[in-house]
């Protein structure tokens, strides 16, 4: 094939097309986004020429064309490209911006629609020398003019491997079934967070959280900063461009990834010109959405009362200002030190009614104390699968769903273990990257069952490419929770999920709570934990071995003792050396 360059190439000289014909040899290795030489060569030229510079690269890293122009202007004759309603093409463009602007343009964005592309990229170009890169890959199912916005990012240093992630990410997105139309039309939110070091998409954790707060992403907006702006979190330049960014979405809403302090919400807001809250917010009014039940409601509320109270001086200051004079105090600040007041009284019944709930909680536990059937305490991110392997092994029908969340009520099922041993294994609220702190504390004694179990399995989704960060979650919060000590077994769930190419953990064991594998030797492992390495044994004892029930009833426990003509019929749990100290005594007579 021969390469050309397409668009407008008037009055560019030949010597210089030949050169920029390179290229088409600049493929892509495996693993990156596109690669620094390339980024280089394109700015270079792009200087050179003054105009935009358009880079087409396919899935498997070549480069399908290269265009002079604004990029979705030029006609591209040597690619055709799959413009099917639920695929991406499966190609990315990369183009400059030659006034050094690295931020996409609404004609952009518009292109990366409308030809389905798996992302465009601008790069600025300053001197001829790359500057901001920016990315933006297709939000979602048919989605108008919905677009997921990265950057900016420095040009060799671009976080390759979630940028390729997004892409496959938005294949997905695209191939779901699109969401039922309601009614009312959703919020459209802009998601804005700080990436750090840690290789984990919080953004995209954020973006299923708005999901599931019923909330629609128009754009995310992932800034590189080492530390967040004490005034803004993002600094007012980044504020400037994502006031614009609301506008053309027309969003009603930023959510931010982190928590804000009152005054970083006021100055935002004020920048933004629309409502600004932050993750923690959202994830408490998804928790009051969920709760069910009266103790789970006040737990909420107490959280979000909580978590508003020192906020509050943030929401009043500019009232408090209005002073009527010296030694006076204007409306403004009477109106907050009321809401102060009427704050911290809800607070103080809302303490007072959940202790209420915890006395009765605490005779409960008693009761099934003095029962002894042991507890076995489902955890782990939420997500997870808990709700499925609760139904799964109890025959019951707790609410699963894929939705952040669902179980916020603690669940208690009775289940028969394969030796018939009793246990009750309960399903607890799922945990999270930053869980708010208000919210722990208010759901304490909720999760003191879990502090209070015989057994914890800790539910991890395999099939997630954060399965560790997550679990590393739930450790964190189970040790806050004086957890940290209790048996433990690490359960991986979603095996049919699973990638086979990939490893398998070594310390704990593979299930599908969906599909039932695993589970018998899930439950074989729970019960040899709760019976201290005992196992139940049938035993047929002779009146004149009667001493063996004495040794049985010392070293073990009996389940059951049934009499028979010349012997009893026992079943009993033993633990191996149990077992052979009665096996000495029964065979001793033999
Ligand atoms: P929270 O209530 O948020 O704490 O969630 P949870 O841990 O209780 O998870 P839940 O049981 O609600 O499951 C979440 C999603 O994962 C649902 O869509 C389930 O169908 C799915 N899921 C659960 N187990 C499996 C599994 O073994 N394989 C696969 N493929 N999906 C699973």
């Amino acid at each position: 094939m021969e390469y050309k360059i397409n668009g407008n190439t008037d009055g560019i000289k030949s010597v210089l097309l030949e050169r920029m014909k390179l290229l088409y040899d600049m493929s892509i290795p495996a693993g990156e986004f596109v690669s620094k030489e390339l980024l280089g060569a394109v700015a270079e030229f792009s200087g050179s020429v003054g105009r935009e510079v358009s880079v087409y690269i396919g899935r498997d890293g070549s480069i399908l064309d290269v265009s002079v122009g604004e990029a979705g202007k030029v006609r591209m004759p040597s690619m055709r490209l799959v413009r099917n309603e639920d695929r991406l093409c499966g190609v990315r463009c990369v183009h400059t911006h030659p006034n050094g602007d690295g931020r996409l343009s609404g004609v952009d964005l518009g292109t990366l629609m409308s030809a389905r592309l798996d992302a465009m990229c601008a790069l600025a170009v300053n001197d001829s020398k790359p500057g901001d890169f920016y990315a933006a890959f297709p939000g979602g199912p048919k989605a108008e003019r919905e677009a997921l916005i990265f950057g900016p990012f420095s040009a060799d240093k671009l976080p390759d491997g979630m940028l390729l992630e997004q892409i496959k990410l938005a294949d997905e997105r695209l191939k779901s079934p699109v969401k039922e139309v309601c009614d009312e039309e959703p919020e459209r939110a802009i998601l804005v967070g700080i990436e750090n070091d840690e290789p984990y998409d919080t953004l995209e954790e954020l973006f299923k959280l708005a999901d599931t707060a019923g909330v629609r992403t128009v754009a995310r907006f992932l800034q590189r900063r080492r530390v967040p702006d004490n005034a803004t979190y993002i600094g007012s330049g980044k504020a400037e461009e994502l006031s614009l960014a609301a506008s053309e979405l027309e969003a009603d809403l930023f959510i931010f990834d982190d928590e804000l302090s009152a005054v970083q919400t006021r100055n935002l807001e004020q920048l933004l010109n629309v409502r600004v809250i932050d993750r923690t917010t959202l994830i408490l009014d998804i928790f009051s959405a969920r709760a069910a039940s009266r103790e789970g409601k006040l737990q909420v509320e107490l959280a979000q009362q909580k978590y508003r109270l020192p906020r509050l001086t943030g929401m009043g200051a500019s009232m408090a200002k209005m002073r009527a004079g010296v030694g006076m105090r204007g409306p403004g600040e009477k109106k907050l030190e009321t809401d102060r007041r009427r704050i911290r009284r809800r607070i103080f019944e809302l303490q007072s009614e959940l202790e209420q709930i915890d006395k009765q909680r605490r005779l409960r536990r008693v009761r099934r104390e003095k029962n002894s059937v042991p507890l076995v305490a489902l955890v782990g991110y939420t997500n997870a699968g808990k709700s499925t392997l609760l139904n799964a092994l109890s025959g019951s029908d707790v609410l699963a769903e894929d939705k952040l969340f669902a179980t916020l009520d603690p669940v208690m099922r009775q289940v028969t273990l394969p030796g018939k041993t009793q246990a009750v294994f309960s399903d607890t609220v799922g945990f999270i990257n930053k869980l708010p702190h208000d919210l722990i504390n208010a759901f304490r004694s909720t999760l003191e069952e879990v502090s209070n179990a015989d057994l914890i399995l800790h539910v991890a989704d395999i099939s997630s490419g954060y399965c560790d960060k997550q679990m590393r979650v739930v450790e964190d919060v189970l040790y806050s929770l004086n957890a940290g000590c209790i048996p433990r077994i690490n359960v991986y769930n979603k095996a049919d999920a699973y990638d086979k190419e990939l490893p398998l953990p070594q310390d704990g064991i593979l299930i599908s709570a969906l599909n039932g594998t695993g589970l018998i030797e899930l439950l074989e492992r729970t019960e040899k934990i709760l019976n201290k390495g005992q196992a139940r044994v049938e035993l047929t004892v002779p009146y004149d071995k009667y001493e063996a029930l004495a040794v049985i009833r010392s070293a073990g426990s009996l389940i059951s003792e049934e009499h028979g003509e010349n012997s009893i019929h026992i079943v009993a749990l033993l633990d191996e050396a149990g077992q052979m100290k009665v096996k000495r005594i029964l065979d001793g007579g033999a």
